[in-house]
């Protein structure tokens, strides 16, 4: 298949890309998180090649992407008070909400769950293309199956090149790691997976939230995955990476006392550039900017596998909610590998 490339600005791509979506092909688009592999949610034919395209487990669900969250009370089974100031607060924007789902989607988009997930776009690019489409668009990341999520066009060709009908270029993405997951499908507000918009500002706006303990350690043998997405490998490169939890002096003394090769790779912010010059390093965002470290941090790990990387290294940001997401990706990335110092 013939990929085609559309840019955001030029004259009726947008257009263009909404129609595919409407009729069935399959489109990736830039949103403020990462970009995603569109499909029309109505038809589950299309849905269904989304896997196919990402090499994606079919038990895996995927978020509906509405241009509007006054959509969303339509579309589920159960809309509370506590949906409601969600959706006012934070739609649109980096988050997704889970709720109960009203038999209005196909088994192939919610993965045969009682639930299903939503998610309203604050990227421009994204909303136009939504509001142009006029369907709910299922979207998972546009990487494929196992990859880092892509935070620039250029990643997403990597991926799906050959594999989809039409890539829409947006340029880099504002965020760079995906949407905050937060359920309201059981007795308690439960995030299952952190991103941009953290547990405190939720909490702020519905009180106590319950953090999934899948979130920072990997799953048990026979222990069920809230999101299944959590049961999958995510975002590791092909070489081993291990985790550095300890502040960058830690991490050197670390490095040097075992003996650790000069040619492993070793991922940090570029305040450290000087403390590690001896290693090769990839800087990704700044310490005491947890935005930086989100919008560098796919392209950081995506970078590993570009320099055939054999052995890498990462410090890990401060256990603090405003570094969560990151941590997250991370931890999720070194198969939870982490060296505490
Ligand atoms: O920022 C984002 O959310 C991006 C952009 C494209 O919107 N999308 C994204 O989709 O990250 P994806 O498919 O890569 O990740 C969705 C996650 C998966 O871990 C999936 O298991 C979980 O959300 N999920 C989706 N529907 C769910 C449901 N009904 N119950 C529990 N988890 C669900
Ligand atoms: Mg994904």
């Amino acid at each position: 298949m013939i990929t085609r490339l559309y840019r955001a600005e030029e004259e009726g791509s947008l257009e263009a890309c909404a129609k595919l979506l409407r009729d069935g092909a399959l489109c990736a688009f830039p949103t403020e998180t990462v970009y995603g592999l569109g499909a029309n949610a109505l038809l589950p034919h299309s849905v269904r090649r989304i896997f196919e395209a990402k090499g994606r487990p079919s038990d895996n669900p995927l978020i509906v992407h509405l241009a509007d969250s006054s959509q969303i009370p339509a579309l589920c089974a159960e809309f509370s008070q506590k949906a409601e100031l969600l959706c006012q607060t934070f739609m649109p924007g980096p988050f997704t909400l889970i709720l109960p789902q009203k038999d209005r989607f196909d088994a192939v988009v919610t993965a045969g769950l009682p639930t299903v997930a939503f998610r309203v776009p604050s990227d421009p690019v994204a909303h136009k293309l939504l509001s142009l489409a006029g369907v709910p668009v299922a979207a998972p990341s546009a990487n494929a199956s196992g990859r880092p999520s892509p935070t620039a066009v250029q990643h997403v060709l990597e991926d799906l090149d050959g594999k989809v009908e039409a890539i829409l270029d947006g340029g880099p993405c504002s965020i760079g790691v995906e949407s905050t997951v937060l359920s309201l499908a059981g007795p308690v507000p439960k995030l299952l997976r952190p991103g941009d918009i953290t547990v405190s500002q939720i909490e702020d706006v519905i009180g106590p939230i319950e953090i999934s303990p899948a979130l920072l350690r990997s799953l048990q043998e026979h222990e069920k995955a809230e999101a299944p997405g959590m049961k999958y490998r995510h975002y590791a490169p092909k070489c081993p990476l291990t985790l550095l939890d300890g502040s960058p002096e830690k991490a050197l003394e670390w490095l040097m006392a075992n003996q650790i090769s000069k040619d492993s790779y070793l991922l940090c912010q570029q305040e450290d550039r000087d403390l590690f010059k001896a290693y090769s390093l990839i800087l990704s965002g700044s310490h005491q900017d947890p935005l930086s470290q989100e919008q560098a941090l796919f392209a950081s790990l995506r970078k590993l596998d570009e320099r055939q990387a054999t052995v890498a290294y990462a410090l890990l940001p401060p256990d603090e909610d405003r570094f969560r997401a990151v941590r997250n990706r991370l931890l999720k990335a070194g198969g939870f590998q982490v060296i505490h110092l």
